[in-house]
């Protein structure tokens, strides 16, 4: 990647050649001639691990029914630089048929009682739907309203992500709402015989513990100042990634991701106590992927969640006191 001139608090996670020496080791990399006894990798072998594959290469290897959550982030229909490799924007056919090229193969990989979530854009939202429902029951669609995002001269700028919900069987799959509740200001603070009425008065002011509804806008996207941020293009935040494991694994889990960037699916797994796996073809995000979760093992902070709830955007100065 690029050597770039950073600000003092730019607190970007880089790597050094010296780590990416280190870190370059303890990656799994399944070449197409890559064999093994069974055919298939052991547990112990990819369970915690990176795969520095193409997912295409490296599905075959991976046992079937082996993850309890998947997230997928796939290349959006873009032409987007990922370190070198550049993704395509197409027509919609063909963007179409490269989801189906892996979809239905990485659905083997869910365990019965799984859940799955796939990220997307406005323009890649209809393929996506169509590759959930040849599979899965779709049982939600999430839209994260992102904020940032780049001004268009001749239409509105694009704020808005969607995070497709799915499972193999809508009669048995886990998910977990007390785990992901938000922290909300409360603005009508009605009371009942002089008392809070499902609120809490503190110094700080009056908060309400709330369900979350399938439209997120407390989440905003790494920046350069926030210690999870990389140079990775398209990375996600970690608190975003955090209320899907939260509400759809245990601890203990595992959680498997076919595309990991950066890593983040992997790193917040690790922070909250489930099993990782995931796949990049492209080594140098893999070995940042590693470097994210050597840092874990000290740090386990999230952004915007603390004490077991997700606060709002801005309420940094609160949670931390
Ligand atoms: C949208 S990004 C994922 C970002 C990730 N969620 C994060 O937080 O950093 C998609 C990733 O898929 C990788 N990729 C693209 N095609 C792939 C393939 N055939 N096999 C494995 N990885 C691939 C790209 O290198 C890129 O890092």
């Amino acid at each position: 990647m690029e050597e770039k001139k950073r600000a003092g608090r730019n607190r970007t996670i880089t790597l050094s050649e010296a780590e990416k020496e280190t870190l370059k080791k303890r990656l799994i990399e399944v070449r197409g001639d890559f064999d093994t006894a069974s055919g298939l990798l052991n547990q112990q072998d990819f369970l915690d691990h990176t795969i520095n594959a193409d997912l295409l290469t490296a599905l075959p290897l991976l046992p079937d029914e082996f993850a309890d959550l998947i997230i997928i982030d796939p290349p959006y229909n873009l032409t987007k630089n990922f370190n070198g490799k550049i993704f395509t924007a197409r027509d919609e056919a063909s963007y179409e048929e490269y989801l189906m090229s892996w979809f239905p193969q990485v659905c083997k990989k869910l365990k019965p009682s799984g859940s799955l979530y796939m990220c997307g854009d406005w323009k890649c939202t209809a393929a996506l739907q169509r590759a959930m429902e040849s599979e899965l029951s779709i049982l939600n669609r999430i839209t994260w309203q992102r904020e940032k995002g780049r001004g268009a001269k001749a239409n509105w700028k694009n704020g808005m992500e969607d995070i497709w919900f799915g499972v193999k069987d809508p009669d048995n799959y886990y998910f977990d709402i007390e785990a992901v509740k938000q922290k909300r200001r409360v603005i009508a603070p009605y009371r009942e015989n002089g008392k809070p009425k499902d609120w809490e008065e503190s110094e700080d002011g009056n908060f309400r513990l709330t369900c979350p509804s399938n439209f997120w806008d407390d989440i905003s996207v790494p920046f350069w100042s926030m210690p999870e941020n990389t140079d990775h293009p398209t990375q996600k935040p970690e608190k975003l990634y955090a209320k899907l494991i939260l509400a759809s694994s245990r601890p203990g889990d595992v959680v498997f991701d076919p595309f990991l960037g950066s890593g983040t699916a992997s790193v917040v797994a690790k922070k909250l106590g489930r099993h990782w796996c995931g796949v990049e073809l492209n080594e140098e995000y893999c070995m940042l992927a590693e470097k994210r979760l050597e840092l874990a093992e000290t740090d386990k902070e999230i952004q915007g969640y603390s004490d077991g709830v997700f606060w709002e955007r801005n309420s940094a100065a609160l949670y931390k006191k």
